[in-house]
């Protein structure tokens, strides 16, 4: 049997928890593991002197795959997003969501299964902004003003969003590779052609173009993003491979996550060329932290989506059975999931939670 060696970052928060859990039900998967443990977020400041020390950088760039716990990040501590500093360390321009409807798990739709692929590093999030009042704001102002490309309130705040051509064809060719791997039909592209030409016209321009080239293997279709959002709710089964610029993407991803029971259910990863993260969409949760009350499934499920990008896809395979098996028994879920009526027992705990999953996989 081969093994393994990943980084793990707990986090902090219902990440310690979520992570003991995960890495209780990967063992119980057969999957032998090397867990080479590291740190980050607010915890490691005092004896790293910031929430990202290079070590933990330097193992994830080592071993190539790590999956991470959630971290808090402080509200008006001046601490840096761990998250956004990992994706841009390294380069990690890929954000994979999967979703899909567990029954049982108190989702809107028993037959989502759709791939949310959402381009990471640029967009409204490059973090180009211009603060209301400023001198470069009112410059800025004046910049566009003077090449007659319209009149900006001098009281505004302004955020800057760029989308390349590089990182479009990156993100699409990902997404058709993604299709052909993973036996999917179709890719359809989000975007705002019609009002935002110069963004995601070029956006979907791109997107066009690469799909060009994968033509007679996956389909390929576009949406504008508002009657994307309202075909989502109404019907998600019709979607399978979505590629979106970054912002559409992050909505999309907990609209989605959503429609098929929450954000206790949602696995991800952030993906580069040369390594991949893998973590659940939520965060650490403090209200319920530390309380043996988190649903470690979306953890469980990005640990799934790390042992496929290992080649150890029959193990991954068993753990999304087992969690469905769980799920829909419906005897040992958490209390964030709506539970069957006939299920009159109080919620069950994390560790409970993870002893049924142990027991199905075992
Ligand atoms: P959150 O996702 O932590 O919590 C939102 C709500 O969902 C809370 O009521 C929470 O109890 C519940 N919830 C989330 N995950 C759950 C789970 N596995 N089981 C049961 N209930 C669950 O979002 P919030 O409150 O906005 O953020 C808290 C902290 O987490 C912040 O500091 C934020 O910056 C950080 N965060 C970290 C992320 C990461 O490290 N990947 C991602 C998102 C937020």
């Amino acid at each position: 049997m081969t093994k393994h060696s990943v980084v793990l970052i707990p986090g902090d928060g219902i990440g310690v928890e979520t992570s003991a859990a995960m890495q209780q039900v990967v063992a119980a998967s057969g999957v032998d593991i090397d867990w080479v443990v590291q740190q980050a977020g607010a915890g490691c400041i005092d004896e790293h002197g910031t929430p990202l020390p290079d070590e933990t950088v330097q193992a994830i760039r080592e071993y190539k795959t790590a999956i991470k716990g959630p971290v808090t990040t402080p509200v008006g501590t001046g601490f840096r997003s761990v998250n956004v500093a990992l994706r841009k360390t390294l380069n990690l321009y890929v954000n994979l969501r999967p979703v899909m409807s567990i029954p049982g798990a108190g989702g809107r739709y028993d037959d989502v299964d759709l791939v949310i692929v959402r381009e990471n590093t640029e967009d409204l999030y490059a973090g180009i902004e211009f603060e209301e009042g400023a001198r470069d704001t009112e410059e800025l102002i004046g910049f566009i003003e003077a090449h007659g490309k319209g009149s900006i309130s001098k009281d505004s705040g302004i955020s800057i969003k760029p989308i390349s051509v590089g990182a479009t064809r990156n993100i699409v060719e990902f997404a058709f590779e993604y299709a052909e791997a993973n036996d999917r039909k179709k890719v359809t592209a989000v975007h705002k052609a019609n009002i935002m030409k110069h963004s995601d016209g070029l956006f979907l321009r791109e997107a066009r173009e690469v799909a060009r080239k994968h033509e007679g293997g996956i389909a390929f279709d576009d949406k504008i993003v508002d009657a994307f959002c309202m075909n989502m709710v109404m019907d998600p089964s019709q979607f399978d491979v979505i590629v979106f610029p970054n912002l559409y993407g992050d909505i999309a991803s907990d609209l989605a996550a959503g429609l098929v029971g929450g954000l206790g259910l949602a696995p991800g990863a952030n993906i580069g060329r040369e390594c991949a993260v893998f973590e659940a969409v939520h965060g650490s949760a403090p209200d319920i932290a530390g309380k043996n009350l988190a649903n470690p499934t979306a953890q469980i499920l990005s640990a799934a989506m790390m042992l496929d990008h290992l080649g150890e896809r029959d193990a991954a395979a068993r753990i999304r059975n087992a969690v469905r098996a769980v799920y829909s028994k419906g005897e040992h879920l958490t209390g964030d999931i709506r539970r069957p009526s006939r299920t009159a027992s109080e919620p069950a705990s994390c560790t409970e939670f993870t002893e049924a999953l142990v027991d199905e996989l075992s």
